[in-house]
Parts: structure tokens; C-alpha cells; sequence
């Protein structure tokens, strides 16, 4: 296979050797630039399959922004995958060079492996040739837009900080228009390799947790602190080994150990995020993180029991799994269909019968 070449953008030639000895160690063929014309220079030659592009260049703070706005308007590049390297506590940059046609950002200062995972995982991109193509600008940009919020507050997670939790609630609403989409939701399968399942699961959880706010009546406000619970209900897998995360099949005893382990993280990260919200908005981020793998008869990770758990939490539960049943581990191009899966929830013990029932009114038939 013919080696994937890549544009460098970076004012320091110290980052720029660094970044070349991993990419040539890797195989790549590597270009740094220190500016954008001579970015411009190089990508009119042609022949640029990944670019890589600090945020900051010389003292101009958004020169790397502006540079992947005007580069997203040339149709050549459309499909070519922009990472951004972003300082710590960049987030209003992040979510700029998001919003103009970045595909993903690494944060500073990147140690070598991490480096080195972010150019394999997307040269794996390149290699498939995802067809960017294939998407309208709207859907290129909710798919963008999802892929990079959960991937930076996973990341930051992961780095045991914070994850951004007004960044993941701007984004909601646009998230849940991506997670209705089953076209975006395949190319975002294929695109964030690592912890694939985990995002495309959130992004799904995101969606059923507002709809059925929606079809109680709740306000827009509430849909949306639902929809924000369910993209992080998982944050704690953030801390766990991807490999293990990504593994076909598990077993029962796996899976318990899962349900427990991350919940566990979730105890750490979420009561951080919840302080500072008001009453209503952590209530639900808690009960939806930490609660959702509980049952009413006491057999959940934490053991809570009838009147401990909050409605929220009752209905996290029924979604999750839900999802789990609807799209099994392990099982390639199947989905048991909706009337089977309904039928399997309605039989499971510890399950709030009546919120149940409320559920499967709620999705409608297949
Ligand atoms: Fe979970
Ligand atoms: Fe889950």
C-alpha cells in the first residue's frame, strides 16, 4: 500500500521534529510546515492524505481555525481528517476548529503513544476511505460535532479531569439530530475505532432518554439534562482498557465486572460534575450515571433497592438495556427486532413494570 502522507502544521520546530520521528517510525510520510501559506503551497501539490495542525500558530491564537475553515471550503479536502492540537482548558478553541471542519484533537502536551494512537486511528480512516463524501455539510458537521465532544470529555476523563459537561449540553440537541440518524450513526461506528461501541451506545441512550421525556410532557430544558445524562452515563469507561472494552463477547462474569467497574468511576467523576449544577439538573446526572444498572430488587452493582431508586433511574435501566438487547455484543448485522426485544424487558425481574410499559408505548412499533 502506497504510504499515507501528512501535513504538519506548527510554528515549533521542536514539536515538528518530535511529531516527524513518530510518523516516519510509523511508517508515514511526513511534511511539516510553519505556516499556512506554506500549508497552502504543499496541498496545492497534492498528495496530502492527513493533516495535523496546532490551533495556535506564531502569536496568532486562531490561525490554525482559520486555516481548516478556509481549507473545509475547497471541495478537495472535504474528506481529508483534520487533528487539531489543543492546550488543556481549550475548550472554546476545541469547539471552534470543531465547528469549522476539524475531525478530532489531540490535547497538549501529547505524549508519544497517545500521539501515535491518533495517527493510526485515523490513518485507518484514510485507509478505509470513509466516505466523508457520501454526507451532506449538515450531517459532516453534527457527525463532527459528536465525534469530538465525546471524545474530549472521555479524554479528559480518561486524564482523570473533569469532562466538560456545559461543552456536551451546548451540543445536545445537534447530538440527538446525529443520533436519530442511522447513516451518521454508521460512519460514526467506523470512525471513533477506539471505545466504537461505547459512543454509538451513548449517543443512542442520549436519544431514547429524550424522547421519552418528550412523551411525558417534559419541557425542552428537561429533555435536554436527559439527553446530557446519556451521553455520559458511560464516562467511567473512559478510565477502563480499551481492548477490553472492544472485546466481541463477554462472558457473564465479564460483563458483571464491567457493570461494577465503571460505575465505580462514574462515583468519582460524576458528584465533580453534579456540585455545581442545580438541584433538578444533578439529580438526574446522577441518578442516570450511577444508577442505571441497578434493579428494584436489590441485585445492581451498589445493591439499591425499590424507593432508593429515583424514576430517572428506573428508566435509565430500561434503556440500557434496551440498547444492549437491540444491539447484542458480538453479533454482526443483526438486530433482534423491536417486539422481541420489548417482550424480553417485560420479563426481566427488577424492572419498573409500570415505567416499562410506559417505554414500549413510547418507541411504537418497529
Ligand atoms: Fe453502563
Ligand atoms: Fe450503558
Amino acid at each position: 500500500m502506497e504510504r499515507v502522507t501528512i501535513l504538519h502544521l506548527e510554528d515549533q520546530g521542536f514539536m515538528r521534529s518530535l511529531v516527524r520521528a513518530i510518523c516516519e517510525n510509523l511508517n508515514f510520510h511526513y511534511v511539516g510546515v510553519a505556516s499556512h501559506e506554506k500549508a497552502g503551497e504543499v496541498l496545492a501539490e497534492g498528495n496530502i492524505q492527513y493533516i495535523l495542525s496546532d490551533i495556535s500558530i506564531a502569536d496568532d491564537e486562531n490561525a490554525g481555525i482559520a486555516f481548516v475553515d478556509k481549507l473545509r471550503e475547497d471541495p478537495r479536502f472535504h474528506g481529508v481528517p483534520v487533528v487539531m492540537l489543543t492546550k488543556f482548558g481549550e475548550e472554546q478553541a476545541f469547539r471552534s476548529a470543531i465547528e469549522v471542519g476539524a475531525d478530532d484533537y489531540l490535547l497538549k502536551p501529547v505524549p508519544a503513544n497517545r500521539l501515535r494512537q491518533g495517527l493510526e486511528r485515523w490513518s485507518r480512516v484514510v485507509e478505509a476511505q470513509v466516505a466523508w463524501t457520501a454526507l451532506d455539510r449538515r450531517q459532516a458537521k453534527l457527525l463532527r460535532l459528536t465525534l469530538g465532544t465525546l471524545g474530549h470529555a472521555f479524554d479528559v476523563a480518561a486524564r482523570g479531569g473533569d469532562p466538560p459537561l456545559e461543552l456536551v449540553r451546548d451540543n445536545c440537541f445537534d447530538l440527538l439530530q446525529a443520533a436519530a440518524d442511522d447513516q451518521l450513526m454508521g460512519v460514526l461506528g467506523t470512525l471513533r475505532q477506539e471505545f466504537a461501541r461505547t459512543f454509538a451506545h451513548s449517543l443512542r441512550m442520549a436519544a431514547y432518554l429524550a424522547f421519552y421525556a418528550h412523551s411525558m410532557n417534559c419541557g425542552r430544558d428537561r429533555m435536554r439534562e436527559m439527553a446530557t445524562a446519556g451521553l455520559l452515563h458511560d464516562i467511567g469507561v473512559s478510565r477502563m482498557d480499551p481492548e477490553f472494552i472492544d472485546k466481541a463477547v463477554w462472558t457473564a462474569k465479564e460483563t458483571k465486572w464491567f457493570e461494577a467497574t465503571h460505575i465505580s468511576h462514574n462515583l468519582e467523576i460524576v458528584p465533580k460534575l453534579a456540585k455545581h449544577q442545580p438541584p433538578e439538573t444533578s439529580t438526574i446526572l446522577f441518578a442516570v450515571c450511577c444508577h442505571h444498572h441497578e434493579r428494584l430488587d436489590g441485585s445492581g452493582p451498589l445493591a439499591l433497592q425499590g424507593e432508593g431508586l429515583s424514576t430517572e433511574a428506573r428508566m435509565a435501566a430500561i434503556i440500557d438495556l434496551f440498547l444492549n438487547l437491540r444491539i447484542p455484543r458480538g453479533v454482526v448485522g443483526f438486530a433482534p427486532g423491536k417486539a422481541a426485544v420489548c417482550d424480553r424487558i417485560a420479563q426481566t425481574p427488577g424492572l419498573d413494570g409500570a415505567l416499562v410499559a410506559d417505554f414500549i408505548a413510547s418507541i411504537g412499533p418497529e
